[in-house]
């Protein structure tokens, strides 16, 4: 690789110790995949921020490194919310050892916003090179947005941010962005819902593993293309997909797909997954809710009362800005919760069957939360915590 004077003096230690070995990190990615050189990036997202996932053992990693993050830098969910950890159940011990991480993050300089929907709070622009690691921010980020990152692990994006820069390959380069297969949805998709959108990307993610997908046949908002592309990186490794004339990179390429294996794609098949059984508690919010979902949700549940519980989580920010949608759900006994999700909190592991309006929760739940999982859109989900609807354990 060929790096830069200033690069080789972050190498000998000019600034400091921490930032050397980052940079080993990144220059020892560079050549495992054949980058040339590192480039600078626009913003950060570190995943690995659960006690949940990460331990004693990444606590103590983190708590040794000294320098701060030079671009925004974003954290990912981590296990409870910071200030409501306690009516949520949250065992102390799990709580304290959850603040230092924290505390550790906050020493490095890393925002505490701590979500999987850093496009809603920095601004991210079409081109824009990044260093993210949570699955569905990185397929956001590079389908919806147009910008570049490719899906880092926990280290690497903190290594990119404390240093400002990550290795150029894959993703971050153009013709590495072209569509790989083609799915075709025959007789389009049969609720123009987020959770039809998540089932589907379920069904997809497992056929076509980590190629880059270009649909035809649909028209999904942004919301349900965070949905789709949530689900294809959870149950698959996409994180790229593009939508015919819908998504900005298929309308400014308009790709040449004849040639590429085409997957059709049956409502029948997605609608399978929709299978109804009976659950204990209800969970929306996986990617974090955007300000239009915390919206429907508070439509739905207007006046009512929910007779099992009831989770939604979003980001502190989106949370803090539509205070009025929150408190009519929180009237009808639901929680919205911040800086964590249904799957890194251990809030959800006393229920044995939950549902969601979620592709990508839908993969995780059964082996995150050691619970059964429902598929359903946002209106049944709340149909369904209301007893408005059979399906309640
Ligand atoms: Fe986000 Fe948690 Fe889902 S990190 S994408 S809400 S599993």
């Amino acid at each position: 690789m060929i790096l830069s004077p200033e690069e080789e003096a972050i190498l000998a230690g000019e600034q400091g110790e921490t930032r050397a070995r980052m940079l080993e990190i990144l220059v020892a990615l560079g050549k495992v995949y054949g980058a040339r050189r590192l480039i600078p990036i626009r913003s950060a997202q570190v995943s690995g921020a659960s006690y949940k996932t990460i331990g004693r053992y990444g606590l103590e990693w983190l708590q040794q490194l000294d320098a701060r993050v030079v671009v925004p830098t974003v954290l990912n969910p981590v296990g409870m919310d910071r200030e409501r950890w306690r009516e949520m159940g949250i065992d102390p011990g799990f709580a304290r050892a959850q603040e230092e991480i924290i505390a550790a993050y906050r020493k490095l300089g890393v925002s505490l916003e701590c979500t999987c929907t850093p496009y809603y709070i920095t601004i991210t622009r079409y081109g824009d090179h990044l260093a993210w690691s949570e699955s569905s921010a990185v397929a956001y980020a590079n389908s919806v947005i147009g910008a570049r990152t490719n899906r880092e692990g926990g280290p690497g994006a903190l290594a990119a941010a404390l240093t400002g820069r990550t290795p150029e390959y894959g993703l971050h380069l153009v013709p590495k962005r072209v569509p790989q297969v083609v799915i075709a949805v025959e007789g389009g998709i049969p609720r123009e819902d987020s959770a039809w959108y998540g089932a589907l990307g379920y069904h997809v993610g497992r056929t076509v593993g980590s190629r880059i997908p270009y649909f035809v046949g649909i028209r999904p908002g942004r919301d349900q293309l965070k949905a789709l592309g949530a689900a294809m990186a959870a149950s698959g490794a996409v994180a790229l997909f593009h939508v015919a004339g819908i998504t900005p990179e298929a309308r400014i390429f308009s790709y040449d797909t004849s040639g590429l294996e085409v997957v059709p794609v049956e409502s029948r098949e997605i609608g399978k997954l929709m299978e109804e059984t009976p659950v204990e508690a209800v969970a929306l919010g996986c990617p974090h809710c955007s300000p239009g979902e915390l919206g429907e949700i508070a439509r739905l549940l207007a006046g009512k009362v929910i007779r099992i519980p009831l989770y939604v989580f979003a980001s502190r920010d989106v949370i803090e800005k539509n205070r009025g949608e929150v408190a009519v759900i929180e009237a009808s006994g639901a929680r919205v919760y911040a800086d964590t999700c249904m799957v890194v909190s251990p809030v959800m592991e006393r229920f044995r069957a939950i549902m969601v309006n979620s592709g990508k929760a839908f993969s995780y739940v059964p082996d995150m939360c050691g619970a059964a999982v429902r598929l359903g859109t946002t209106e049944e989900c709340i149909r369904v915590a209301t007893g408005e609807a059979p399906g309640a354990a």
